[in-house]
C-alpha cells in the first residue's frame, strides 16, 4: 500500500519534468545544434571597463597598454600579437578558441580560462578601439606584396588581399579574416609556420592551412617582412 502511494506521488511530481523537457530540447535545436554558419558576432562592450580589466588581468603586460605591443626591450620582442584596432569579434573566437584548445597556447591558455566572455567583450572593445596596428619600415617588400595580392593558383595560394583586404587592414565584408597589416614580424612568421604545419588549424574549412600549404620558407618571411611594414 505504501509502496503505492509513493509510486503515485512519484509520478505527479516527474510530471512537470517530463511535460517541460521536450519544450527545452526544441529550443535548443533551433539555433546552438543548427549547422548552419553563424556570422561572426560583434560584441557589444565597455571601453572603460575594458582598458581597467585589460590591466588587471595583465593582458597589457604582454600585450601592450594600447595593444601596439610590448615595446622592444626585451627577448620577447614581436612574439605577443598586436591586439589594437583588431575585430573584437575575432577578439573574442580567439579567446574561446584558447580556452577549449581549438587553438593551442599555454600562456594564453591559463589567461583565457581566467577572463568571463563579457570580460573579454569589454576588453576586445577597448584594444580594438585604439589606433590600428600598422608597421614602421615602409620598405617595398616585393615578393611578399606580390604574392598577397595576387597569390599563386596554380599552387592554391588564394590571393590573401581577397580575405583581408589591401595592405591587410580587413574588409567589412569579411570581419571573420583578421588584420593582419602592420601586426608583429615574429608572430605573423609563426602564425604561417603554424598553419602550414597545422599546429594552429582554427580557421573555418581549414582555409588558412590550405593557402599556406604549399608556401616556401621564403616566402612566408616576404610574407612577414611585408606584412608587418605597413
Ligand atoms: C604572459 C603573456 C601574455 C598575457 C598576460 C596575455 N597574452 Fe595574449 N598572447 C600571448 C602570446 C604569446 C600570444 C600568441 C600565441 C601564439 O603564438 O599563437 C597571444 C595571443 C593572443 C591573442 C590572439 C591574437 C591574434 O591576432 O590572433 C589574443 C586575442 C590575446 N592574446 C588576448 C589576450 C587577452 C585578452 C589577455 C588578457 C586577458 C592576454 N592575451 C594576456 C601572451 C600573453
Ligand atoms: C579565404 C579567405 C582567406 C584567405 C584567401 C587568406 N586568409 Fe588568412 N585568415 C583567414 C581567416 C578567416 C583567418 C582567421 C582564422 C581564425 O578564426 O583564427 C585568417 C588568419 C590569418 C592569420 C592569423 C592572424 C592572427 O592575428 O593570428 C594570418 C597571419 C593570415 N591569415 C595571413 C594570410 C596570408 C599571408 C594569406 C595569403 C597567403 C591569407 N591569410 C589568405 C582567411 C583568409
Amino acid at each position: 500500500m505504501r509502496s503505492v502511494i509513493l509510486m503515485m506521488l512519484a509520478s505527479v511530481l516527474l510530471m512537470p519534468i517530463a511535460w517541460s523537457a521536450p519544450a527545452a530540447g526544441k529550443a535548443r535545436a533551433s539555433d546552438a545544434r543548427s549547422n548552419k554558419p553563424v556570422a561572426p558576432e560583434a560584441p557589444k562592450g565597455d571601453a572603460v571597463a575594458g582598458k581597467d580589466k585589460a590591466e588587471n588581468e595583465r593582458c597589457m603586460e604582454c600585450h601592450g597598454v594600447d595593444g601596439n605591443g610590448a615595446g622592444h626591450a626585451n627577448s620577447t620582442d614581436g612574439k605577443f600579437a598586436k591586439l589594437a584596432g583588431q575585430y573584437p569579434s575575432y577578439i573574442l573566437k580567439q579567446i574561446r578558441d584558447f580556452r577549449s584548445g581549438a587553438r593551442k597556447d599555454d600562456q594564453m591558455a591559463i589567461m583565457a580560462r581566467s577572463v568571463s566572455d563579457e570580460d573579454v567583450r569589454d576588453i576586445a572593445v577597448y584594444f580594438s578601439s585604439k589606433t590600428r596596428m600598422h608597421g614602421q619600415d615602409g620598405n617595398l617588400h616585393e615578393l611578399g606584396k606580390e604574392l598577397y595580392e595576387k597569390g599563386d593558383p596554380a599552387r592554391g595560394v588564394l590571393a590573401c588581399v581577397s580575405c583581408h583586404g589591401v595592405k591587410g587592414k580587413g574588409l567589412e565584408s569579411n570581419l571573420a579574416a583578421p588584420i593582419v597589416g602592420g601586426q608583429e614580424w615574429r608572430y605573423l612568421d609563426k602564425q604561417l609556420r603554424d598553419w602550414r604545419s597545422g599546429d594552429r588549424r582554427n580557421s573555418a574549412d581549414g582555409v588558412m592551412n590550405k593557402v599556406t600549404n604549399a608556401l616556401t620558407d621564403k616566402e612566408i618571411e616576404a610574407l612577414a617582412d611585408y606584412l608587418s611594414g605597413i
